[in-house]
Order: structure tokens, then C-alpha cells, then sequence
């Protein structure tokens, strides 16, 4: 069962601009900035009451990211949906005949448990499920 949005996924150039624009002119808290070196990332947390939006930024040109804004530009990248069990949830999806990118669940950078689910099946939308913290 799909629960609500948790975050919504951002690819920017600059996450400092970036920031800049949610928390200096939109008013938007900052949660946490990352860095992630094993992705290439940086990364920001920002609230928007109940849902965070996530910067990400890509500090190496092979990653991703760096290749998502080369093809795309920058903006929305994915959408992070909460369930409460990913298990299930993605032996689910798998009988449905809907792509996974993690067959398995992987840990994310909140130590929680996520999965990307493949954008082909999905109408071009990268969504990403993440367990709920029990
Ligand atoms: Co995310």
C-alpha cells in the first residue's frame, strides 16, 4: 500500500543556488545537507510541511544525476512514495509485471530501506518507495 509522498527528488547544478532559492526566497527549512561520496552526491533535505524536497547535486560527471541533467536539465528527477512494507510492496509490483530497478531493497541514506522502480514502467516517472520507520 502506497502511503503518501515522503519526498520529491530535485537534480540541480548547484546545490548551493539551489538552497538558495527554497530556503532564502521560498522560505523553505533546511533539514541536512550529505555528502554521499559513494554516489557522487551531494545532497539537502528541505521541509515542505509534511513532504521534503531532496537536492541533488552531482559532484562527478559520470553519475546519474550529472547524466539525468545532461540529457534532461535540472528538475524533478523522482518522487519518493512511503509504504510500509518494501518487501511485499515490490513482490507486488514484480507480479504485476512492473519493473524494478532493486529487485531487492537497498539501504538509503537514512539507513531506512528503498527502491527505485524503473521509469519504463512507469510513464517516464522515477519513483522511488521507501519503507516507513516502524
Ligand atoms: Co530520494
Amino acid at each position: 500500500v502506497l502511503k503518501r509522498v515522503a519526498h520529491i527528488g530535485i537534480a540541480v547544478k548547484s546545490i548551493n543556488e539551489a538552497v538558495r532559492l527554497f530556503c532564502n526566497i521560498l522560505g523553505l527549512k533546511l533539514k541536512e545537507t550529505q555528502r554521499i561520496e559513494e554516489l557522487g552526491l551531494n545532497i539537502a533535505f528541505l521541509k515542505l510541511g509534511d513532504v521534503d524536497i531532496e537536492l541533488l547535486e552531482s559532484v562527478r560527471n559520470d553519475t546519474p544525476i550529472a547524466k539525468f541533467i545532461e540529457k534532461r536539465g535540472e528538475g524533478i528527477h523522482h518522487i519518493c512514495i512511503e509504504v510500509d512494507d518494501i518487501e511485499k510492496t515490490i513482490s507486488n509490483l514484480s507480479q504485476a509485471g512492473i519493473e524494478l530497478i532493486d529487485k531487492e531493497p537497498r539501504i538509503g541514506t537514512h539507513k531506512e530501506k528503498i527502491a527505485f522502480i524503473n521509469p519504463k514502467s512507469t510513464g517516464g516517472v522515477l519513483i522511488e518507495l521507501e519503507e516507513a520507520e516502524k
